[in-house]
């Protein structure tokens, strides 16, 4: 079953990653993919990979979504070419991790204008046309940082907490109005960000190792695992859940101790 037939969805951070195999899964299940990215070599490579293995139509567009105008603009050029919005999928994200006192106050604002402002901005520009046709889902890729905290990985956690908060808030407000907002909380996926995290350590190979046998489950995630269930997100079969925030990995937060 292609279940997002005929839907026009928005990615961001979809160059890589969590936000690739997204992109990939909506693809595949029969939606026209728009891949916001502010990385364009990367952008452009996983459209044409994407478009090329699903046959389905994969639209690239630079977007910084720390930056208002350039999510703008890409309002702009993806109503020119598909018209309105119906899945917009909040994944770009940055890690910044450090002790809260050492943080220089540019970290801190990157940190929060890529994973949480970013998200407000794409969110206020895509909500008006979606509360138009009274009918549109949003997934916000947060993490197990929005709950839990891990020491010296200031403030990442904090632009999460806020992000769940935001999640709910919008949900909301906006339930009634025929609009879906959801989250997905990932533990540690194997992709780009969480290879940078390895490689912070003076020995990544062992802090791999180390990781994994934390893990409940024995392994890293797949982003493919996420993106599983942001397509049930992003369809009208999950219609009925509102402000949810559906945590997936391994078991790590259900355990209390060894
Ligand atoms: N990998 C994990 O273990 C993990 C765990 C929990 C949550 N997450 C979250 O999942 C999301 C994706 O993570 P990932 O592991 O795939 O990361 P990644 O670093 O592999 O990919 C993130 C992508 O976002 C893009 N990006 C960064 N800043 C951007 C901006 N300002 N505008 C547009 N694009 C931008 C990057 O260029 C990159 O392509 C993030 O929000 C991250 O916080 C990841």
């Amino acid at each position: 079953m292609r279940r997002l037939e005929g839907k026009v969805a928005v990615v961001t951070g979809a160059g890589q990653g969590i936000g690739a195999a997204i992109a990939r899964r909506y693809s595949q299940e029969g939606a026209t993919v728009v891949i916001a990215e502010i990385n364009e070599d990367q952008g452009r490579e996983t459209t044409r990979a994407i478009g090329s293995e699903t046959g389905g139509a994969v639209l690239y567009v630079r977007t910084d979504v720390a930056d208002p105008k350039s999510v703008q603009t890409l309002h702009e050029q993806v109503r020119r070419t598909h018209g309105s919005v119906d899945i917009l999928v909040n994944n770009a994200g940055i890690a910044v991790f450090d002790e809260p006192l050492s943080i220089s106050m540019d970290d801190w604002h990157k940190c929060m204008s890529v994973d949480l402002e970013g998200v407000w901005h794409c969110c206020r520009t895509f909500l008006p046309d979606m509360l138009d046709k009274q009918h549109g889902a949003i997934v916000n890729i947060i993490s197990n940082h929005a709950f839990s905290v891990i020491k010296s990985t200031f403030p990442y956690p904090v632009a999460k907490h806020g992000l769940l908060g935001l999640t709910r808030s919008l949900a909301l407000e906006y339930a009634d109005k025929g609009i879906a907002i959801n989250a997905i909380s990932p533990g540690y996926v194997d992709t780009p960000i969480a290879d940078w995290a390895f490689n912070r350590e003076e020995d990544p190979a062992r802090a791999r190792r180390e990781t994994e046998a934390k893990q409940p489950v024995g392994r890293l995630g797949r982003p493919d695992e996420i993106a599983a269930v942001a397509a049930l997100l992003g369809s009208d079969e999950a219609r009925f859940m509102i402000g949810e925030n559906i945590v997936i990995d391994g078991g790590v937060t259900i355990r209390m101790y060894e």
